[in-house]
């Protein structure tokens, strides 16, 4: 392992990372469910955060998080090419996902989802009493420019996006933004895209939804550092805002939180501005190209259909079978693998598992051999 990147024993895990390795996964066991990572994160945060760190922080401090980190996030923006954008901190992109549903519950007409996503994007969704239409991918795992067209209509509000997309790993393109563009401004919706694994690409540029030209006054954006940057537990992220109602947005996130911690401020601008988050991040990227293009190409050669994905680091095999959660949970007790469900997904995950890639490639196959091991003897 090159320096920057140190994986964590399982034992070490278990202690430091308890939501994925949860007491339900046995000893000999691998976790390869929850989004989180096996490694170590970059160096130097706790001492960034303490440097930064004053007792004059016991006030409430502005709704939209420090300057200092507005500033950090705002040239971060302008290098994706995203103009004239509103950012709101938030400690980590669930609560711009919460955020953003609960805004756009106030307007007439339905989401259009574009799954499998996260699930909390559509359960957030339904949950705030929007009715979804489901768009989806064809079966290279890119955008159905058909099924697109006939999801949305003059009834659309919003339309969501997770770019590199959890769990499929696609990466939009330029034609798929032309279409999503040409349809928002015929159908006059809002787009929202979840771009928390956007450094994360592999094959191709990670394009943002926010710098396509007639996008830039109706769309938000979430960033964070949960992920491709290996700083989960310190919940830090924020939301670009590019559209009229920016302040009705904000006004949901005070309702919530009054204002963010400057911790979470602390921790975005040591994420992009550190040069030990840079090379980590550098580092991690490679590691998860090889990770997901071993694991695809494995799963594929076994029989399990399996796209290689473009980016994040995840891998979505069609695991034959019409039940995926009773699927999970039997190989959980069968083989000691933790999975996930792909119907959590959206309706197209049917017959699906995601397969968190973020371990060591041993570890990795470890899980991916089970798993094939599980199917087999079904
Ligand atoms: C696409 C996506 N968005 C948001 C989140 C939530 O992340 P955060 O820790 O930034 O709240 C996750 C976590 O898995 C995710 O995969």
């Amino acid at each position: 392992m090159k320096e920057g990147m140190e994986i964590l024993e399982i034992d070490e895990l278990r202690k430091y990372c308890p939501l994925k390795w949860h007491d339900e996964i046995p000893e000999e066991g691998v976790g390869l469910g929850i989004a989180d990572i096996d490694f170590a994160g970059p160096k130097g945060i706790s001492e960034y955060i303490s440097s930064r760190l004053s007792d004059h922080y016991a006030f409430y401090q502005k709704r939209e998080g420090l300057k200092s980190a507005i500033m950090v996030a705002n040239k971060f923006l302008d290098g994706k090419g995203i103009r004239n954008a509103t950012v709101q901190v938030i400690p980590g992109t669930m609560v711009g996902i919460y955020t953003v549903m609960k805004y756009i519950s106030k307007k007439n007409g339905n989401i259009c989802v574009v799954n499998p996503i996260y699930p909390p994007i559509h359960f957030h969704a339904s949950e705030e009493g929007n009715s979804i239409d489901w768009a989806g991918f064809d079966d290279q795992g890119r955008l159905d420019h058909e099924r697109l067209k006939e999801s949305v209509n003059h009834n659309t509000k919003l339309l969501a996006i997770s770019n590199p997309n959890n769990p499929t790993g696609t990466l939009f393109g330029k034609q798929d933004f032309k279409l999503i563009r040409d349809l928002a401004n015929d159908y006059d919706f809002l787009c929202f895209s979840d771009e928390l694994y956007e450094p994360l690409h592999f094959r191709a540029e990670h394009i943002a939804l926010g710098s396509i030209e007639g996008l830039q006054d109706r769309t938000i954006s979430l960033f964070g550092f949960s992920k491709a940057y290996g700083l989960a537990g310190f919940r830090s992220g924020f939301m670009s805002l590019q559209f009229s109602d920016t302040k009705v947005v904000q006004e949901v996130v005070e309702h919530l939180l009054v204002a963010p911690s400057p911790i979470t401020s602390f921790v975005l601008e040591f994420a992009l501005g550190n040069d030990n988050s840079r090379k980590w991040v550098k580092e991690f990227r490679r590691l998860m190209a090889s990770n997901t293009k071993k694991a695809s190409e494995y799963l594929d050669d076994n029989g399990l259909q399996c796209i290689r994905p473009e980016g994040a680091f995840f891998v979505f095999p069609d695991v034959k079978t019409e039940d995926d959660e009773k699927f999970s949970k039997d190989l959980l007790k069968r083989k000691g693998v933790e999975v996930v469900p792909g119907s959590l997904f959206g309706p197209d995950g049917k017959g699906h598992v995601r397969i968190n890639c973020a371990t060591s490639e041993e570890r990795l196959f470890e899980g991916l051999e089970k798993i094939v091991q599980f199917v087999n003897s079904k």
